[in-house]
Formats: structure tokens, sequence, C-alpha cells
């Protein structure tokens, strides 16, 4: 199935900023899921690279980081990401067959892509697990997109979110992926060490623009909007920049870490 947010300058500032609060918020669970200097990792549906990045920076020199995305405009992004550190690559492949050496990694890390496959949520962690070593861990996080919510709201925003959604479910996607993670890594035989709540819930900064904005022209291919919802859209994102004090905003993030056996 193809994939629908389009890669945009606003869209890799966004990228930016979700790496970030990661990297602020997370560090204690990647630490205790192995990795740190010297570790090797694999980002699994890396996007453009900006975790991938963050990921190459805590591994250093010593260690390896390697980025795996479907979409070609992802891969390059992400080799710019990573341009000039020695020990960092992406490469194209599918998240359920990677292409990655299996049974070499310390952790393999995968981001927000599980709720963009409906019904090969457990073929692609199966293949995440198979590769991180004996011992070693896979990293999930995703949402649940039913909670995604903004205060004060803006009732243009809230329809392109609903129809987001809306246009999810039609594909089969599971919309609650985020509270399928701690699941997903026991039906594949992983020990669960790991699974929590991680937000976002942050004020908004002005100029930031949600996933389904970047999902809009696949939404009017879909027929799940018109232009003049585009419009719409964009006049309430230009009416929220201008809001102050600025609006909070709270996406229903979920990490998990799940350990492979140690002999296994
Ligand atoms: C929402 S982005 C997340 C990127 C990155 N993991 C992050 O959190 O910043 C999802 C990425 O997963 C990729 N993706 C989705 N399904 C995939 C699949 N089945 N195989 C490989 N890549 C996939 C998309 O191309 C996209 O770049």
């Amino acid at each position: 199935m193809s994939y629908t947010l389009k890669l945009s300058a606003g869209e890799l500032s966004r990228y930016r900023l979700m790496a970030e609060y990661a990297r602020d918020t997370e560090t204690a669970d990647w630490t205790a899921a192995g990795i740190g200097s010297g570790a090797r990792v694999a980002d699994v549906g890396c996007g453009p690279g900006a975790m991938l990045r963050v990921l190459a920076e805590i591994v250093g020199p010593t260690g390896a980081a390697h980025g795996v995305d479907q979409d070609p405009d992802a891969v390059a992004a992400a080799g710019e990401a990573v341009a000039g550190l020695g020990h960092a690559s992406a490469r194209a492949g599918s998240a359920a067959a990677s292409g990655l050496e299996p049974g070499s990694y310390d952790s393999v890390m995968c981001r927000h892509v599980l709720g963009h496959n409906g019904g090969a949520e457990l073929e692609i962690v199966s293949h995440l697990a198979a590769l991180a070593r004996p011992g070693g861990t896979v990293v999930l996080v995703d949402v649940d997109g039913t909670a995604t919510r903004m205060h004060p709201d803006d009732p243009d925003l809230a329809d392109l979110t609903d129809r987001y959604l809306a246009f999810h479910r039609a594909r089969g996607n599971h919309l609650l992926a985020g509270v399928q993670l701690g699941w997903l890594l026991e039906q594949v035989g992983l020990a669960v060490e790991m699974f929590r709540h991680i937000g976002p819930l942050m004020r908004i900064p002005p100029g930031l623009r949600p996933a389904g904005w970047a999902a809009r022209d696949a939404l009017v291919e879909a027929e799940f909007a018109a232009a003049e919802d585009l419009l719409r859209w964009e006049r309430a994102f230009a009416r929220l920049d201008l809001v102050t004090p600025r609006p909070w905003g709270h996406v229903a993030g979920f990490l998990a870490v799940g350990r492979r056996p140690a002999a296994s």
C-alpha cells in the first residue's frame, strides 16, 4: 500500500521537532534498551532521518545506525540527515523485509510505521524481532490516533483530523496502533520490558502542521476532501498561527520495549 504523508520543508521540521522531543523524554528508555555508545541500531521506517541522526549521534563512530524506508524521497532525505557520519546510512526496503542483516542489532527501532500498515503489523514486528541479536531489543513507538486533542480547538482543524482518521479507517489501518504495541511484542516472543504513554503534551508552535495536513493530496485523491476543504484548512492554520497564548496540543503516543531471549 502506498504511503500518504508528503515530505516538505514543514514536514521535515515536524520530524525534527518530534525527534528532539523524543531525545529529551525517552533517553532513559533507549539506554535501558541498549542504545548507547558503540551500539548497533536499526531504524525501520526511518522517514527523512531525523531520528536516525539522533541515534547515530548516540551510538557514535564505534557503533552503527542503519535506516530503512520504502519511500525513495525519505531515503534520500535520511541519507542527507546523516551525511558525513561514516557509521550511519539509509537504504530502500520494506518494514517486513528490510534486507538488513538478521540477528545483528543491539536494538531495532520502529516509530510511527505500524499505524500505516493495517493487517501487516505482526509480520513487521516479527521481522524486527528477527533483526535483533539474541538478548537485543525492539523499540516501538506509535499513537492512539483517536485521542489527538488541541485546546482551544478550531472546528475546521478538528474536521481535518476527523477526515484523516476516516481515511485511515477506510484503508484498514488500526487507529489504536499505539495501544497494541505491548501485545504485538509478546505475540512474536519478546519479553515486554517497558510499555508507557509518552505524549507529547505541548504548546503548539506557530507554523506546525499535523500529519493530516501532510496527507492532504491523498485525502483529495481518495475523495475524503475537496479543493475547497484545503483552502478552508489553510485559512484555519493561518488563524491558528496568530493565537496567543499558544494552544495546547496532545498526541497519545506510546513506547514499548521488547527483548529477545538471550538464547534464541
Ligand atoms: C510517519 S513516518 C515516521 C518516520 C520516522 N520513523 C519518525 O518517527 O520520524 C513513517 C515512515 O514509514 C515509512 N513506511 C511506512 N510503511 C512502511 C513499510 N511497510 N515499509 C517501509 N517503510 C514504511 C514511510 O515511508 C514513512 O517514511
